[in-house]
């Protein structure tokens, strides 16, 4: 069967591939209102910061659409708006699209689709530059390989459209022959990286091996992983960089193993309104993500969906335009 589109705009909804139910099932959700698609993010049905900042843009499309359908006026459509780019709040992309399509608002319904549609194109189309300039990056780097990568949560197609950022890079060494294996994190407590990533690198044919988060860090101390490469839900002004919960780790084991740990992203993950990882809000979600079904009923959880890893531990960002190493952020301080 044809794996449906992650992300579409189809006769004025949104349909999208609920990420909640794979790999089992295979389910699309038909989207129509803001409520529904708020609902969808906020429950990671739809994620991934690329897929958020498209799914925004198609959102501010699918809010003045329920607004001439509902008699909405100005202030009730601009509060609909802010409620999808409020939706989650770590990953820059969704408020940053939002506000891209946002502005269009006042050309009508045709110009605020167009816009919509022009971020899902170019969301894709930069996966595939990443992706390509990734490789690059890690055979420069490492040499030709074939290379063993590590991976944290998901970061495909699921999540970005395209090939994705840094399953993209790892797409890419495979396809050129540079690829040994991937180890994925399988990203408690949600399991993106067991459910999401290892059903993507079955569908490409690409040796993986899943591994608990905990025991990440060991195994790149052990030699196992030639190269770790993650994507990023914000990166700062001065590159400190935000992605799922566990990352810090893995970019501390890099760099004591002296392993490159690369930063897939496209531009628009940048953020150049943020000074640095302590400005980046962090996204603190339910406990019972964390205590059901193992902890004693009441414990308390300190559930917080994302870390941030100092760009001191970062070896390069790569995004569809450039190449950014260490020392290369303007704005980065002496630490
Ligand atoms: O909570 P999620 O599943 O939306 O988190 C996703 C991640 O942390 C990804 O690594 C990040 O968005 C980069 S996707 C290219």
């Amino acid at each position: 069967m044809d794996t449906p589109d992650v992300l579409a705009w189809r006769d004025g909804h949104i349909e999208a591939l609920d990420q909640t139910a794979l790999p089992h099932q295979v389910r699309v959700l038909r989207i129509s209102t803001v409520e529904a698609l708020v609902a969808a993010i906020t429950r990671l049905a739809v994620r991934g910061a690329p897929v958020l900042g498209a799914a925004g843009a198609l959102g501010v499309a699918l809010a003045v659409r329920q607004a001439r359908r509902e008699g909405w006026d100005g202030p009730r459509l601009d509060a609909e708006i802010q409620r999808i780019a409020d939706a989650r709040p770590t990953a820059v992309n969704l408020r940053r699209e939002v506000a891209v399509v946002a502005a269009r608002v006042p050309e009508g319904e045709a110009a605020v689709e167009a816009a919509a549609l022009a971020v899902m194109s170019f969301t894709t189309t930069a996966s595939y530059e990443i992706s390509r300039r990734g490789a690059a990056y890690l055979r420069d780097a490492c040499g030709p390989g074939p290379l063993r990568v590590h991976t944290h949560c998901n970061t495909g197609s699921l999540a970005c459209l395209g090939w994705g950022t840094a399953l993209g890079v790892i797409r890419a060494l495979h396809e050129a022959g540079g690829l040994s294996r991937v180890i994925v994190d399988e990203t408690r407590p949600l399991l993106q990286g067991a459910r999401l990533t290892c059903w993507e690198l079955d569908q490409l044919d690409i040796e993986h091996r899943l591994v608990c988060d905990g025991a990440g860090p060991f195994l790149i101390s052990q030699g196992l992983a030639d190269a770790v490469v993650v994507g990023a839900d914000r990166v700062a002004a001065n590159g400190d960089v935000a992605n799922k919960v566990g990352t810090y780790g893995l970019a501390l084991a890099a760099h004591w193993a002296g392993i490159p740990f690369l930063v897939a992203v496209p531009e628009s993950t940048i953020d150049e309104a943020t000074p640095d990882g302590a400005a980046i809000p962090i996204e603190l979600r339910a406990d019972e993500e964390v205590t059901v079904p193992a902890a004693p009923v009441g414990t308390k959880a300190l559930n917080y969906a994302f870390d941030i890893t100092p760009a001191d531990l970062v070896s390069a960002v790569v995004t569809e335009k450039r190449l950014i190493q260490n020392g290369q952020w303007l704005t980065r301080q002496a630490r």
